[in-house]
This record gives structure tokens, C-alpha cells and sequence, in this order.
């Protein structure tokens, strides 16, 4: 019989900085459900990719004096090589340079243009000309652009559209006849309200920039991201080339994981194209939550807070960081990516419970038994808990894998950890093993645990594919007794299995010491900042009246406390003479509430106010980045609240 297939995609990244821990997120997860579907027998095919053209690369590769092709080839090498060392398992990667994704995707565009679905007009807007961007009136901030902030003239440019308007209402019958298209819930009504707001059609062509698949029938215009990019899922699969067997067997996706920002682009556009092309359409969509900072910011190469995943692997392990990712934040909310936290799971759950695990029952099975558990083997009642909880373990993995729910699947194989631990404790192996004549009584005991690690190992494959066989190497296990089949079932350890001590599996970190290493060496925003400081010759010169927009003035601090959420924000009552006003900074790292207490503050008061982690911050204090010591506030003297700086 042919294995039933199931087909995963992750979204193809920007190369247009290096990999780093945002994307290895998805690609991770999406990893761990390649795995375990390969290990439920399915037919998986797992991609991955980057997607390549457009102004942004284009422009990247001038200022680094390189021809686009060359920008990408080297940040796509690094992503290729981060995946290896993340023990990424696809089974292809796309390029959208590749040679027959643009054949594929010109052929695609003609289609569409053919069957009236993509048509050719005007698009007009507000352009920036340094910027190169086009801007809607409500885009534009106080008449300029939003991104440089200089003048902007209403400019139009031949385009081709594509009929979005059109398939609105196919889309909201898509998602009423597949309740499960988007995923999680909450995702789906957001798109339904954006849908029913009205569907403009989409521009997909440019003639402002070059790097990009050009159009063949009208080689002006180059095709523009969204055609470019979300056709991937298809072309990979040989859709629009000679062999498009892979696409008959693989298509329709399964689910496309992708981060919640782009899920209105899988969800909209990508559906609307396929139904123009009379296309199967993906099973599901699963838009996943950011990984964010301590202080609430999103990593994000434009920022430059990115963590780079392989520091975090040279220290801790590949199998460390995989299963941070996917224990610490239950799939599809946002979670804080911290320091502490990564060494927290590290030194608790991996050295602590499972590392200790498996060194104290191979260390007794050596001890007691040269490794070689005797067959003779004495049940008792405390047995059947461990075993029955041990025994249903495979099933509330698949229930939770179903789901995507890695956090759950991880807690529960880490109860099954925490139940054998207990079992230790009750059983006292220690003390049976001074009785000759407990050793079928010890022997069980020995056993269980084995069985119990044995499962543990199998399951936990997906996730941590290179812890799994180590320990599966500790308990002499290979072959038959370590397959999904076997580990739903209790009892499979053959009696000549022979168990060794190993080394350890995860060494306890010292937390004080490795937090301080580490953030010397992984950047926090404020750091980075720092570490970013301009040459001033460098900069763009302003107007005296682009200076007189910022509005300074002396502020007083009348309250100061830390927020629970955030450690390094500090939140500030302040008068600034008109009356009080509350401030969030990040410079808890800094300063105790109490230094700052009745000093007297530079504020920028006409900030417009933002939610940093739960804290409406109505302004912005000024800090000065001073080298060593830190980040230094501006404090004034004898200047009361409210005066004017200039
Ligand atoms: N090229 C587009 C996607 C086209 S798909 C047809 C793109 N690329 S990207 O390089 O910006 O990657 C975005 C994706 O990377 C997110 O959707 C998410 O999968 C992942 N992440 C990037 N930063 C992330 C976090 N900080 N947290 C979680 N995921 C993150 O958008």
C-alpha cells in the first residue's frame, strides 16, 4: 500500500541578513512535525527555502558593492548552514532564483493574465523618491514619507493587478466550509473582519526596480513579491515544469506554518491565486506567535536585535535550544525569548529531571546487575501507575502533535520523566539492593525505568534527534524496540539488552556566571543600540524645524516602580508641569526606583503614547549611552518641572 503523504512548508525567508533565532523558531517546529509524521509512517516531504528579489536586496547589495545574486549566495549559505546544524530535516529548499521557479512563475503570471485575473492599470500614490515607495494617504505621516520623512509627490506607474476583489467572497466561504483554513481560532476572525472591510485588488508587477522575475510578455515589469514568493509551495513541487509528479503527489499542503504577520498573505492572496488557477488549496494555515525580547520588542534583523542561534548551539547543544523553542511558548502565542529563561529549562528540565534520570537508572542497572537486568523480574501495585501513565504516553503526543502543540507533547513526555523520578524515590532502589533477596524485586524496578526512559526516547526523537539515540545508546536499545510502533506498547526491552553508563547529557549550568557570559555576548536592545552609534559625519544633516518638532521638557519624578512583566522596564510617574503623565523605560538594568525618585528628567513630550508590555508610556526620557558604565539618565539641577529645553 502507498504511505499516506503529508506535506509542511515553512515561509521562505528574506536573505537579506543572516538567519537568526526568529526564523530557526519555525523552522524548528516545523522540523519536529516533519519527524514525527516520518516516524508515524507517512510520506513527508518537509520544505524550506529563501525568496530572494526585490528593491530591498537590490538595494542592499549596492551599498555592499555586490551584484544581487552575490548578496544573496552568502546569506543563503548561512541559512542552509544554520539548518544543518539545527539538525533540520527538509527534504528540499527552494531558491526564488532558482532557474525553474522563475519559468514556473512567469508561466503562472501569464495564466493568470490570460484568464483576465491579473490585468494591467495604474498605480498611483504618494512616491517617495528616495525611498522608491509608493505611499496611501492615510500611510503618510504629517504629508511625508513615513519611512525618511522628506517630501513625497503624487506619482502613477503602469502596473498589473491582480483581481483580489473578486474571490471575497469565495474566501469567507473557504473558511466557513474548512473551519480549520486558519489556525489558531483567533487568527481566522481577524481575517474575516479584513475581508469584509473590502478587497482592493493587488498590485504584482513594479517597474521602479529590476531584481525580480521579469514579466516575459512585457519585460518592463518585473513581478512583484507576493506572485514571486507564495507560488513557492507549488513550484518547488515541479508545478509548471516538465515533471510535475512531486506536485500530483504532494499538493495540497497540509499546513503552512508561518509567523502571524504574513498569515493575511497565506490566507487571502495565496487562497485568491489558487482559485484563480483552478487549484486544490492548502489544507491549513498555522500563524505562530513572535518570539519577542525581555522588553517586549520583536526580534527583527531591521531592528538588529537578532539572536544568533549558533552561539546559543556552541554552548548548550543543538537539542538544548530545539527544545526551548518548542517547551517555552505554547505554539501560536507570542513568548519573551530571555537568557534566564533558556538556562532556567536547561538546568531544570534537561539536567535536573531527564538527565538525572537516565544517569541514575543506568548507573543502578550497572551497579546492581553489570548492566545485564535479569529476566526474573517481582511485580508490585506501585508499578501500575508509571506504567499505565508510560504506556498511554504515545497517544497524547499524537493528540497534542495533531494540534501542533509542542509545549503540550514536551510537558507530557516530561510527566512520564517526573513520574519515574517519583517512582526512584518510592522504590528505593538503594535499599533493595542490600537484600539478596530483593534482586527480582530490584530487577522490576530497573525495568520499568528502562521502559520508561525507552518510550521517553522514542517520542521525544522529534524534537531532540540527537538526544534520543543517545540515551537509546544508554539502555542498549536499537532496532525494533525503539520505533513508533513499539512505544505504545509497555514491555518491549528484550532481555539482552545491556546498559551502559554514559556520559552526561546536560551538564548543570552555573546561572550566574553563564548569564553574565551570555550577555556579553548576545546583544540586548539597549546594547545594541550602543554598539550602533553612528558616525556623525555619517549622518543626514537636519533643519533647525526638524529639530523644533521634538519637544523637551524638565520633568520630575514622582513615582518610580519595576514591571512585573518586563524586567528591564521601569515605569515612571512624572510631572511635567502641565501634570502627571506615566513613562516606561528600559533602564531597570541601570537604576533602582528609588535612585530616581525626585530627580528632576529630560522628557520628549510630545512622543506619541505606545503599550510597551502592558504599560500605556506617554513619552520618552532621555539616557545617555555611556560606555562602560552602562546606560546614564540625564538628570537636571535646580531646573524646575516644566521648563522649556531648547
Ligand atoms: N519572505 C517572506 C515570507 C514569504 S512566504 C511565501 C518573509 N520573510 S522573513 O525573512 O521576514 O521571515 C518571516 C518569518 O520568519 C516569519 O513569518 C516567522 O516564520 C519567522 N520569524 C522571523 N522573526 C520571528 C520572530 N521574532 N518570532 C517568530 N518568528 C519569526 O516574511
Amino acid at each position: 500500500m502507498e504511505k499516506k503523504t503529508f506535506y509542511i512548508t515553512t515561509p521562505i525567508y528574506y536573505p537579506s541578513g543572516n538567519a537568526h533565532i526568529g526564523h530557526s523558531y519555525t523552522t524548528v517546529a516545523s522540523d519536529a512535525i516533519a519527524r514525527y509524521k516520518r516516524m508515524q509512517g507517512y510520506d513527508v516531504m518537509f520544505l524550506t527555502g529563501t525568496d530572494e528579489h526585490g528593491l530591498k536586496i537590490e538595494q542592499k547589495a549596492e551599498a555592499a558593492g555586490v551584484t544581487p545574486k552575490e548578496y544573496v549566495d552568502k546569506i543563503v549559505a548561512n541559512f542552509q548552514q544554520l539548518w544543518k546544524l539545527l539538525n533540520i530535516s527538509n527534504d528540499r529548499f527552494i531558491r526564488t532564483t532558482d532557474d525553474y521557479h522563475v519559468k514556473a512563475v512567469q508561466k503562472i503570471f501569464r495564466a493568470l493574465y490570460d484568464r483576465g485575473d491579473i490585468y494591467k492599470g495604474k498605480y498611483e500614490g504618494w512616491y517617495c523618491t528616495p525611498c522608491e515607495s509608493f505611499w496611501t494617504e492615510t500611510q503618510l505621516k504629517d504629508g511625508k514619507c513615513p519611512d525618511c520623512g522628506r517630501e513625497v509627490k503624487w506619482a502613477e506607474e503602469e502596473a498589473y493587478f491582480f483581481r483580489l476583489s473578486k474571490y471575497a467572497d469565495r474566501l469567507l466561504k473557504l473558511y466557513e466550509d474548512q473551519p480549520d483554513f486558519i489556525q489558531p481560532e483567533s487568527r481566522k476572525n481577524e481575517m474575516i473582519a479584513f475581508i469584509k472591510q473590502g478587497l482592493q485588488d493587488l498590485c504584482v508587477s513594479r517597474t521602479s526596480f529590476t531584481w525580480g522575475i521579469p514579466v516575459d510578455f512585457d519585460p518592463k515589469h518585473v513581478i512583484y513579491v507576493w506572485i514571486d514568493a507564495l507560488t513557492n509551495y507549488i513550484t518547488a513541487m515541479g508545478y509548471g515544469s516538465d515533471d510535475d509528479s512531486d506536485y500530483k503527489k504532494y499538493w495540497p499542503a497540509d499546513v503552512h506554518f508561518v509567523g502571524k504577520e504574513i498569515v493575511r498573505f497565506h490566507t487571502v492572496i495565496w487562497p485568491a491565486i489558487l482559485m484563480a488557477l483552478d487549484l486544490p488549496l492548502p489544507k491549513q494555515v498555522y500563524g505562530h506567535g513572535w518570539l519577542l525580547f525581555g522588553d517586549g520588542t520583536k526580534m527583527s534583523k531591521s531592528k538588529g536585535n537578532v539572536v544568533d542561534p549558533h552561539i546559543l548551539c556552541d554552548r548548550y547543544g543543538v537539542d538544548a535550544i530545539r527544545y526551548f523553542l518548542l517547551r517555552e511558548i505554547p505554539f501560536g502565542a507570542d513568548g519573551v525569548f530571555t537568557n534566564e529563561a533558556l538556562i532556567a529549562r536547561i538546568n531544570s528540565d534537561l539536567a535536573n529531571d531527564l538527565g538525572n534520570l537516565v544517569s541514575r537508572t543506568t548507573a543502578m542497572a550497572q551497579k546492581y546487575f553489570g548492566g545485564h537486568i535479569p529476566a526474573g523480574r517481582e511485580a508490585e501495585p506501585v508499578d501500575d501507575e508509571l506504567i499505565a501513565l508510560a504506556s498511554g504516553l504515545r497517544d497524547r503526543c499524537d493528540k497534542a502533535i495533531d494540534g501542533y502543540q509542542f509545549s503540550t507533547a514536551l510537558a507530557e513526555i516530561w510527566k512520564v520523566v517526573a513520574r519515574s523520578n517519583k517512582y526512584i524515590d518510592e522504590t528505593a532502589p538503594w535499599v533493595l539492593g542490600k537484600d539478596e533477596g530483593k534482586r527480582a524485586r530490584l530487577a522490576a524496578v530497573l525495568y520499568n525505568l528502562c521502559e520508561s526512559l525507552r518510550i521517553v526516547s522514542v517520542l521525544l526523537t522529534p524534537f531532540m534527534p540527537e538526544t534520543a539515540p543517545r540515551i537509546q545508546k544508554q539502555l542498549g536499545l536499537s532496532g525494533d524496540s525503539v520505533t513508533y510502533e513499539t512505544a505504545g506498547t509497555w514491555g518491549v526491552t528484550p532481555a539482552d539488552a545491556v546498559v551502559e553508563k554514559g556520559e552526561t547529557l546536560f551538564p548543570r549550568i552555573d546561572v550566574d556566571k553563564e548569564i553574565e557570559a551570555l550577555n556579553a555576548l548576545i546583544p540586548n536592545p539597549m546594547e545594541q543600540k550602543k554598539a550602533e552609534k553612528p558616525k556623525i559625519e555619517e549622518l543626514a544633516q537636519i533643519a533647525i524645524d526638524d529639530f523644533a518638532k521634538v519637544e523637551l521638557r524638565a520633568a520630575k519624578v514622582l513615582a518610580c516602580e519595576p514591571v512585573k512583566r518586563a524586567k528591564k522596564l521601569l515605569k515612571l510617574t512624572l510631572d511635567d508641569g502641565e501634570g502627571e503623565r506615566t513613562v516606561a523605560s528600559g533602564i531597570a538594568q541601570w537604576y533602582k526606583p528609588e535612585e530616581l525618585v525626585g530627580r528632576t528628567v529630560v522628557l520628549v513630550a510630545n512622543l506619541k503614547p505606545a503599550k510597551l508590555c502592558g504599560v500605556e508610556s506617554c513619552g520618552m526620557i532621555l539616557a545617555a549611552d555611556a560606555a562602560e558604565d552602562g546606560v546614564r539618565v540625564v538628570f537636571l539641577e535646580g531646573v524646575p518641572a516644566g521648563a522649556r529645553i531648547r
